[in-house]
């Protein structure tokens, strides 16, 4: 049975015992302490813990997953893959174990021709925590399953939490047995290669307050109702049901590992360690691509390290295949073929996708060879048994790209420990420079426990697409990361409303300013914040007066911001259509930036705009304007808004009902939640600054807005005037002439130049002559003055010397260059006999010039600051071989 059957037949099973049927969540996680989705309850948890009200009483879903804390175990069993699917059926309140029970069972041991999975009910065995005697009863009475099929065992295998805080439970989890081929008798307890556990069905019941491991947890109390959350693991399934030995070997998998067999000239199945990087390679691959088609870039932290290491790791395990040459041009198109009938977006957006994916194996390319090398060295010297020091590790991972975790992989294979913890200092000192670098910037990892805690008294009201001035009442104050129950003048914190016409940064747009005042209270807002979802946190400086929770105050938002805000909002929105119209619908949208006068906006595309394109671009833009195009918002659900056209952007995890907004009809459609001008014609002008490239293949193009625009035009036009007032042409012209006056200098210096080198070679035959005799050597010093080219005076000394015979002899020249003196000096062999060196008589001057030089002992050159001193310069040199 192929694994797409599989799960349709999973989805109908569960639809048809009315089950709403709801999509899998993007894999990114949207709590950043979990980073990717785990689990398919993830999306689910606010109707677990009854924080939000379930819009269904059942639910089913089969959700895209990342794990990686077992990465270094893929390819050596056969049930751990970084990427997998989950099925899971939900019930919020509704039915609860006998109901979860019942529904396996059936779905389970149904025939495969009666529309089931068609297990045999004899190989089924289940396991229950053994402080749950309940659920064996039910178990009892709900099946055929016989008692000595079911085991008792603790909460290290049989209590379920996502390892967080939130909704925790007793679960049971339903293995099948693979016969004595693979391990002994005895049942999951004995042997989990042979009894493979395929579903588990956790009875959702409290809330955990703490998770400090799997089993060490603290449970704060019931949860409001009793829930089901149930996981069949997909890729399980599909390989006891593909007859195959593990899950790389299933159809969504194994063509992967084909093309790599292929590419290598390894064959699958003769060499264990081949095939376990052959499924490396395989499960490695796919989680990539669907990680990346979720929006993640690789990087270097969170989420983007891990698709990083996931993508490299594929690469090098197909270089100790053997295969040198680019390979992810020839697997990821595979993966992407056998992955689409499930997610047909794969496909859509592969242009995207294999991008980012090529781009960083190009890159990886690039310094692969030369960090093994560094690794290999440095392993060497440690040998066996010995220990590779953090810079390195350090090293390979800063210059080199090594993951931390590749190098221990790699210094591990050869029997070595790497110094993690001189890793992490030098990391730790690196991202503190960083983090000095952006010290104004915002988020990072704090304790938002203080605006949890007031999100639990309600959210802030957003009423700024209405209304700039509001009256609200201050529901806290959190300085620091702590509440705090008074404000003082000069205090900067934040504060929390229960109402705000404010708009918090996201989506790109900056936030409002303006000021919040009260009975004696002046506070000026710096910036606005949503640090937990659902809460506005108004950074506030407080200019007089004294404030304290509980007060009541007017927020008002500065008009004139918002307008320009604004305005550099739907600029965005227009520029971004007039790109996807002039370059085709691949340049899509990778972020933005929003604030009063100034838009940036970053798009994946892999070459530079034309000057023609740009022109293009700008013009289709302020066309826009010209028309004066209405702006209108809607609320629609997800799926209708993105039906009509409306542009989101990857990576984004979008609400069920989302807003759109809407520029002249067909012309810009997008889901946003930003503030915007009423018509285009308020934008004003929009002028393209820059374009340019941010990393690989995304672009940015940059462009001020509005009055903003105007000026920075208006300036231009001043400069252009003073030029061609200089130049004494009209403007039109003054590129014409600029050209013509460089061309002209550019003669002229070639024309001083040679006449230079002719000044200077005419003076040698008469520095020649003026040699003087000092202790038994000729010595000639001459200053040729100001100079185009420091060569001159090399040519100079080496031509006197040619003229000077076979008697021992030293020639020494300066000149001025730009102002600064150099100096060269020619000793021949006779002098050189007496023990004359040009490196050691450059010294000398360059000592009295405040510089330094070098050479060899027959021809040196130095030079220094100052060049009022090259007399006496030349004077040392002469003096150093009167000392000789
Ligand atoms: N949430 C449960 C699991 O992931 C079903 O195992």
């Amino acid at each position: 049975m192929r694994t797409a059957e599989i799960r349709r037949r999973w989805l109908e099973f569960f639809e048809a015992k009315g089950h709403a049927v709801v999509p899998s969540a993007s894999v990114i996680s949207d709590d950043p302490s979990i980073l990717f989705n785990i689990a398919g309850m993830v999306q689910f948890i606010p109707y677990l813990t009854g924080r939000e009200p379930a819009p269904f009483e059942r639910a089913t879903s089969v959700q895209k997953c990342v794990r990686t804390e077992d990465i270094d175990e893929v390819g050596k069993t056969t049930r751990h893959g970084t990427f997998f699917q989950m099925n899971g059926n939900f019930s919020f309140g509704d039915y609860f174990k006998a109901g979860a029970i019942r529904f396996a069972w059936e779905l389970l041991t149904t025939p495969e021709e009666a529309g089931g999975l068609g297990f045999d009910p004899e190989r089924l065995w289940a396991t229950v925590h053994h402080e749950d005697a309940e659920t064996v009863d039910l178990w009892l009475q709900e099946t055929s399953l016989p008692r000595e099929r079911i085991q008792f065992r603790g909460s290290e295998d049989n209590y379920w939490h996502t390892g967080q805080p939130g909704p925790g439970g007793y679960c049971s989890e339903i293995y099948f047995d693979r016969g004595p081929a693979y391990g002994t008798e005895g049942g999951p307890e004995a042997d989990e290669d042979r009894y493979i556990e395929i579903w588990n069905l956790v009875f959702m019941e409290f809330e955990l307050s703490a998770v400090r491991s799997k089993t060490d947890f603290d449970v704060a109390g019931e949860l409001p109702a009793k829930n089901i959350d149930t996981g069949m693991g997909l890729e399980r399934v599909a390989f006891l049901k593909q007859g195959v030995e593990n899950m790389y070997e299933i159809d969504e998998v194994y063509p992967v590992i084909e093309a790599a067999s292929r590419l290598s000239g390894r064959r699958y199945g003769a060499e264990h360690e081949d095939d376990v990087r052959m499924r490396v390679v395989a499960d490695h691959v796919r989680a990539a691509l669907i990680i990346i088609g979720d929006g993640v870039r690789p990087g270097n932290e969170g989420r983007d390290y891990i698709l990083r290491r996931l993508l490299r790791r594929a690469v090098r395990a197909m270089r100790l295949l053997g295969v040198t040459e680019p390979v992810l041009p020839e697997l990821l198109p595979v993966s992407m073929g056998v992955m689409k009938d499930s997610y047909p977006e794969l496909e859509r957006d592969f242009d995207r996708i294999s991008r980012v994916a090529y781009a960083e194996e190009t890159a990886f390319l690039r310094t692969l060879e030369s960090g093994t090398q560094l690794l290999n060295a440095a392993v060497e010297r440690a040998g066996e048994g010995g220990t590779l020091t953090g810079d390195i590790a350090f090293a390979l991972h800063d210059t080199h790209g090594f993951p931390i975790d590749l190098t221990l992989e790699m210094a591990a294979e050869h029997g070595v420990e790497v110094d993690a913890e001189g890793f992490r200092v030098l990391m730790g000192a690196q991202r503190e420079r960083a983090r000095a670098d952006a010290k104004a910037k915002k988020g990072g990892a704090r304790d938002l426990s203080a605006y949890s805690q007031l999100l639990e008294s309600g959210r802030t009201e957003f009423i700024g697409y209405d209304a700039l001035s509001s009256e609200a009442r201050v529901r806290g104050l959190v300085r620091e990361g702590a509440a705090v129950e008074r404000a003082l003048p000069g205090d900067t914190l934040d504060l929390v409303l229960d109402v705000t016409p404010f708009y918090a940064e996201s989506g790109g747009q900056r936030a409002d300013s303006g000021v919040i005042t009260g009975d004696g209270f002046t506070a000026r807002v710096l910036d606005v914040q949503a640090p937990v979802k659902g809460l506005s946190a108004h950074r506030v400086e407080i200019v007089s007066g004294e404030l304290a929770p509980g007060a009541d105050v007017l927020a008002q938002v500065d008009a004139g911001h918002r307008l320009a805000s604004a305005q550099a909002h739907s600029a965005t929105h227009l520029v971004h259509s007039a790109l996807r119209t002039v370059l085709g619908p691949h340049a899509v949208q990778a972020g933005s930036l929003n604030q009063p006068g100034y838009m940036r906006f970053d798009y994946a595309f892999p070459e530079a705009l034309s000057a023609a394109a740009r022109a293009e671009i700008e013009d289709a833009a302020n066309i826009a304007v010209r028309d004066d195009l209405a702006v209108s918002y809607e609320h629609l659900p997800l799926e209708t808004a993105r039906a009509s056209g409306a542009l989101a952007l990857f990576g984004e995890k979008y609400p069920e009902i989302v807003r759109v907004v809407d520029i002249g009809g067909p012309f810009s459609r997008e889901l946003c939640g930003g503030t915007h001008v009423a018509s285009t014609a308020q934008i004003g002008p929009i002028s393209v600054l820059s374009e340019a490239s941010v990393g690989s293949g995304t672009r940015r193009i940059e462009a001020s807005v509005g009055l903003e625009a105007f000026r920075g035009l208006a300036k231009e036009r001043t400069i252009l005037q003073s030029l061609s007032e200089l130049l004494k042409v009209p403007g039109a012209d003054v590129p014409e002439r600029v050209a013509s006056l460089m061309e002209r200098l550019r003669e002229a210096e070639r024309t001083i130049a040679d006449l230079g080198r002719q000044r200077v070679l005419a003076a040698a035959a008469g520095a020649a002559d003026s040699a003087r005799e000092i202790a038994g050597t000729a010595v000639t010093t001459t200053d040729l003055g100001t100079l185009a080219d420091a060569g001159d005076v090399r040519t100079f000394v080496t031509d006197v010397r040619e003229r000077m015979g076979e008697a021992a002899a030293v020639v020494a020249a300066a000149g001025t260059v730009n102002g600064k003196p150099s100096i060269v000096i020619a000793v021949n062999p006779a002098a050189r006999e007496n023990g004359l060196r040009a490196g050691d008589l450059v010294k000398e001057a360059c000592g009295v010039l405040g510089g330094g030089g070098g050479g060899k002992p027959d021809l040196a050159q130095g030079g220094g600051q100052d060049a009022t001193k090259i007399a006496e310069a030349l004077a040392a040199v002469a003096a150093a071989v009167g000392r000789r």
